[in-house]
């Protein structure tokens, strides 16, 4: 990130949920390294433990928080200790999510409950701890992590695309509705990024597709390394951009979406294809 970008995260305090893996272990580093101080909450404590002492090490002001998303009462207690400790919020980042895949007929009702509660109920929650602390601040920066398949048409994902519109759709609400109170609201929406969630992550999976040959077919989408996702991210957070796409040609099918839903869905319809012959292929 520039020296700008830098000076402009220095002193400020970020909650990242998810903050153990991939993107949210990324963001972690990335804020840490400008000079904000983290609190890392994740599912996973004690992986979440072994990055904040590790950040420490270098210098950094870093702190692990034990939180299932999940629970409100335990996120709205984990911000109000951030919050205690620290003095204040400023940046609020919920990221923690699972993918399950697989077609509508292979999900389980289990399969809906859990990704519903993880990837939209989980931001709902985060939203209500962090919200007022902000508007009592008359500052703090919301950023919701969502994805692609919440701007697009997807295949062999409609619970995880759902839970991911839905997101969207939370954000842009909230981004106009927060404005008035000093808050600023932004929704990341990441391409592919090499991360476990290309499998399910730790607690997701996929009906259909084996875990390797699901490797196999993110790989073939290009996915960027999560630092750098982290240093595009952050950029676009920092000139509080409303939808963040990264990598930016993920843009191009987001503007297919919108100019012909039609080729959008056909496109879907492609991908499915080749989700499909995944399915069959042998188990690697
Ligand atoms: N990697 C990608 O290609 C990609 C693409 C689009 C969107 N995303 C989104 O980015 C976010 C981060 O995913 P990632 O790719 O870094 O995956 P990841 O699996 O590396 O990290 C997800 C983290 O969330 C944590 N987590 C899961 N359920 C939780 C819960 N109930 N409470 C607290 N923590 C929980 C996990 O322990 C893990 O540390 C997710 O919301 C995901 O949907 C990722």
């Amino acid at each position: 990130m520039t020296t700008k970008g830098t000076a402009a995260l220095s002193q400020k305090v970020a909650f990242i949920t998810g903050g153990a893996s991939g993107i949210g272990a990324a963001l972690s580093e990335s804020l840490t390294a400008a000079g904000a101080q983290v609190w890392i909450a994740d599912r996973q404590f004690d992986v979440a433990d072994q990055l904040a002492q590790r950040l420490r090490s270098a210098g950094a002001r870093a702190h692990a928080v034990a939180l299932d998303v999940r629970d409100p009462a335990a996120f709205e207690a984990a911000v109000a200790e951030a919050v205690q400790t620290s003095g204040r919020l400023d940046y609020l980042f919920n990221n923690a999510g699972i993918g399950i895949g697989g077609e509508v007929d292979s999900l389980t009702l289990e399969d809906w409950t859990d990704i519903i509660d993880v990837n939209l109920r989980g931001v709902i929650h985060g939203v209500r701890a962090a919200y007022p602390v902000m508007i009592g601040q008359g500052s703090g920066h919301i950023v919701n992590t969502a994805s692609m398949a919440g701007l697009i048409t997807t295949s062999a994902q409609a619970g995880y695309s759902a839970t991911k519109h839905a997101v969207v759709a939370l954000s842009k609400t909230l981004r106009v509705e927060a404005a008035s109170h000093g808050v600023q609201v932004s929704v990341l929406c990441p391409g592919v990024v090499r991360t476990p969630i290309l499998s399910g992550g730790e607690y997701g999976r996929n009906r259909n597709v084996s875990r390797e040959n699901l490797l196999k077919l993110g790989e073939a989408l290009r996915p960027i390394e999560p630092g750098q996702f982290a240093e595009q991210a952050l950029r676009g957070v920092l000139r509080n951009q409303a939808i963040i796409v990264v990598p930016r040609w993920w843009k191009a099918l987001w503007y297919l979406e919108r100019l012909s839903p039609t080729l959008s869905m056909r496109t879907a319809a492609v991908a499915l294809k080749r989700t499909r012959e995944a399915a069959s292929a042998p188990l690697q």
